[in-house]
């Protein structure tokens, strides 16, 4: 199909989902298209996208939390309503490589939640996929090496070249093993995807913190997409995460001073705290003064107390921790009870991919 303008939107964190975006553009320029790739970082999207078939966009993001990340799930809701405009979505899974054997990554819900609404705003979505570029989740697990991304990112290459190329031949990609594998894992995690787009992401974002190395050269504050890290402290400024952060990465890759840890043993304690069963202790307590609340227990009630209760306790701890951190034996001692601090972890960001550049307005 001849599209005479094609726009593709992305999010990235540490460059895999940009990566993924240029080549689609590349692909579309090719094919005589006029292709811009953008961030889909700007709150109002998209004046640009036109009505009518020979239009098409497409939406690319990472996997998180076996589903889209919260920024891209605002981002398609707020795009304009299209008569016949065509699209298609794409997700960056985070993949691992053992000797030969690559192991898949899983975008879950990701990819059919956006193209259900991109549906639903008259858009007609012509394909979705997930693709295999290295897992850049750091605070789960250590950074692979070099040459395991290398490989891993030459077969997404080729997947994602052979995807676009099918839309352009005006193919649908719909019914493929890859999709089937999505969403049987999307069912079936989707307790884990509300979990982390409610939950969640707030937990992990509330990890972050920076090691005695950080000299407060704000490069973490200034690259970040979604305005999510203060600089607190005149005389010593030190990054302080909110609740904003997506979890992408891209901070943590792109310190000069390799000094942004995400908290193990910090993240241990935190647990604790955000799992003490508050309104056990409330309804335990008015059992005894009023007569009748017992029947409470286990309502509904109670897990609105609990929620409730969720926010401020990893809002208010992680607000003590940072100023308690500003002690440099403090930190020490969190620093290196972290797996991250030691060298063998590592940070990853796509080798090709300048993360100063991602957030600019692609050609
Ligand atoms: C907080 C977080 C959650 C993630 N969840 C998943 C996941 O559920 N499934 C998956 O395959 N990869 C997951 N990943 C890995 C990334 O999606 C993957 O590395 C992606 O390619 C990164 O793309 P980007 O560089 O464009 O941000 C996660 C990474 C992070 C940081
Ligand atoms: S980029 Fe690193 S060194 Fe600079 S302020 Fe952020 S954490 Fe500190
Ligand atoms: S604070 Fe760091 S991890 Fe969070 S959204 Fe910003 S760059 Fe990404």
């Amino acid at each position: 199909m001849a599209y005479r303008n094609t726009t593709i939107y992305f999010m990235s964190g540490t460059g895999n989902s940009y990566r993924v975006a240029t080549w689609m553009g590349e692909i579309a320029e090719k094919n005589g298209s006029n292709t811009d790739v953008f961030s889909a970082k700007n709150k109002k999207p998209a004046k640009e996208i036109k009505n009518g078939n020979d239009n098409l966009i497409g939406i690319v993001f990472p996997a998180h939390g076996f589903t889209m990340p919260w920024h891209i799930l605002k981002f398609v809701w707020r795009l304009p309503r299209r008569k016949s405009t065509h699209a298609f979505c794409v997700a960056a899974r985070g993949s691992l490589k053992f000797g030969s054997v690559f192991i898949p990554g899983m975008s879950g819900s990701g990819t059919f939640i956006v193209a259900l609404i991109l549906k639903l705003k008259g858009y007609n979505v012509r394909g979705l996929m997930s693709v295999d570029m290295p897992s850049n989740w750091f605070s789960l697990h250590p950074i692979q090496r070099a040459k395991s991304h290398d490989a891993i990112i030459a077969r997404a290459h080729h997947k994602v070249k052979s995807f676009i190329e099918r839309i352009f031949l005006n193919g649908n990609v719909w019914f493929t093993l890859n999709n089937l594998y999505e969403i049987t894992g999307g069912i079936l995690l989707s307790l884990i995807s509300i979990g982390y787009l409610f939950f969640g992401r707030f937990f992990l974002a509330k990890l972050f913190f920076a090691n005695n190395n950080c000299n407060g050269c704000g490069v973490c504050t200034e690259n970040c997409s979604f305005r999510a890290i203060k600089m607190w402290g005149k005389k010593n400024p030190k990054p302080f995460w909110k609740y904003s952060c997506e979890s992408c990465m891209r901070c943590s890759a792109l310190c000069p001073q390799n000094a942004i840890e995400a908290g193990q043993s910090w993240g241990v304690i935190l647990y604790f705290i955000t799992a003490i069963p508050v309104s056990f202790y409330i309804f335990s307590a008015l059992n005894v003064t009023i007569p009748g609340m017992a029947n409470l227990k286990g309502s509904w009630i109670r897990t609105v107390l609990d929620i409730l209760y969720y926010y401020p306790a990893i809002f208010i701890p992680y607000y003590m921790f940072h100023f308690l951190i500003r002690i440099p034996v403090i930190n020490w001692i969190f620093a290196h009870t972290t797996m991250t601090h030691y060298y063998f972890w590592g940070r990853y960001r796509e080798p090709n991919t300048k993360l100063t550049h991602i957030d600019e307005k692609k050609k």
